[in-house]
């Protein structure tokens, strides 16, 4: 059986960075640098152009990953694409990226595309499900990407400063490869409680309902704001964060058999500065084993993750040889870790 190990990271951001301040004074919305940096460290983060989707910023992201993995596209044999931002309903973005790759074009595999929807936990499902599919044998390389545009969907006034303040765009990708060398993914751990799917969700429509969004008396659809953006019970989420994160990552530890003090580098997922400090607090992480980048990019959900590898390895501060945890917890609930032999 194969080893499963990331041959190759990229990252892509859009170019418009937008502060606290511009929050204030090109949106109007009532709140402050302060507020944002004291209770989530962010300082700032990218929002995307009009016409611009999750597909698109994965691209130069994939691109940049296939490079450095010293892969052509065409050895590309799958595509995960994650988000909670796809540009439809249906179908999901990981198609949109496949034909973005040319994987369409004549004497080309018409490779498979997988979306998981698993929020900020959808980088960790992705990878996990790349890496049983490689370790399986049944493929080489799998693309697992994390990409969203959040910018569309924020609430961009003071009505909705409490989510819209936290988000930004942004895409990472790695890919996944078979191995015989002693290395790679070495397990992983992922949960769910779906008994608090309401208490972070973007519901937009119910399907319960007929028709599913109400329409008015000339047949067009009405979403109301409480169904168009997406809403949070932010202090049960945070709460749950920390309990989660600390336990997920403790069970990956256990069922690896190793100890915090044998993990080199310690990816959090990038909701809050705050909660990723009183996980480290907890299990006594040194700071100089973090990585972080919420304060530039904001939470970038699906993307967080990937875009610290791809950071971390552009800066030489990942190398070959090093363990690295990655710990995600969000939407869904839902959450996980993963333990790699870089
Ligand atoms: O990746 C997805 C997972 N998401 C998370 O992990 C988020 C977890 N939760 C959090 O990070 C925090 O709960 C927040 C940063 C979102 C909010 O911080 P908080 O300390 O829990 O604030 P709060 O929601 O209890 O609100 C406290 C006050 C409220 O005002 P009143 O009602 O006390 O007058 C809010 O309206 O802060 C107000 N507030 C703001 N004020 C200025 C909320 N957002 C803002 C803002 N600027 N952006």
């Amino acid at each position: 059986m194969p080893n499963a190990y990331i041959s190759g990271t990229g990252y892509y951001v859009p170019p418009r960075v937008v502060t606290n301040d511009d929050l204030v004074k090109d949106y109007g919305i009532d709140t402050s640098h302060e507020w944002i940096v004291k209770r989530t460290g962010i300082e700032a983060r990218r929002y995307a152009e009009k016409g611009v989707g999750p597909s698109d910023l994965a691209l130069p992201a994939a691109e940049k990953a296939i490079e450095n993995a010293g892969l052509d596209k065409s050895d590309i044999d799958m595509i995960i694409f994650c988000t909670l931002s796809p540009t439809y309903a249906f179908p999901g973005d990981g198609v949109m990226l496949q034909e973005k790759l040319g994987r369409c074009e004549d004497g080309h595999r018409f490779i498979p595309a997988l979306d998981i929807r698993n929020q900020c936990s959808g980088f960790l499902y992705g990878l996990s499900t790349a890496t049983a599919m490689v370790k399986s044998g049944a493929l080489k390389h799998v693309m697992v990407v994390g990409a969203e545009v959040h910018s569309a969907a924020l609430d961009l006034t003071t009505r909705g400063r409490t989510v819209s303040s936290l988000f930004g765009d942004g895409a990472g990708v790695s890919i996944v490869s078979a191995t015989e060398e002693d290395r790679g993914v070495r397990n992983w751990h992922l949960g769910a409680d779906g008994r608090f799917a309401d208490v972070l969700c973007q519901r937009v429509w119910d399907m319960r309902e007929r028709p599913f969004i109400p329409q008015d008396e000339n047949g067009v659809g009405q979403v109301k704001p409480e169904m168009m953006f997406a809403e949070m019970n932010g202090r049960l989420v945070f709460k749950h964060a920390i309990e989660r994160m600390v336990a997920v990552l403790m069970t990956a530890c256990w069922e690896a058999g190793i100890t915090l003090e044998d993990v080199d580098l310690f990816c959090f997922h990038q909701a809050n500065l705050r909660i990723n400090q009183y996980v480290s607090d907890m299990l006594k992480i040194p700071a100089e084993k973090t990585v972080h980048n919420i304060q530039r990019f904001g939470n970038t959900t699906a993307a967080t993750i990937p875009i610290l590898l791809a950071e971390a390895e552009e800066s030489g501060k990942l190398k070959p040889g090093m363990k690295v945890a990655c710990i995600a917890f969000g939407s869904g609930f839902t959450w996980g870790a993963a333990l790699i032999d870089w």
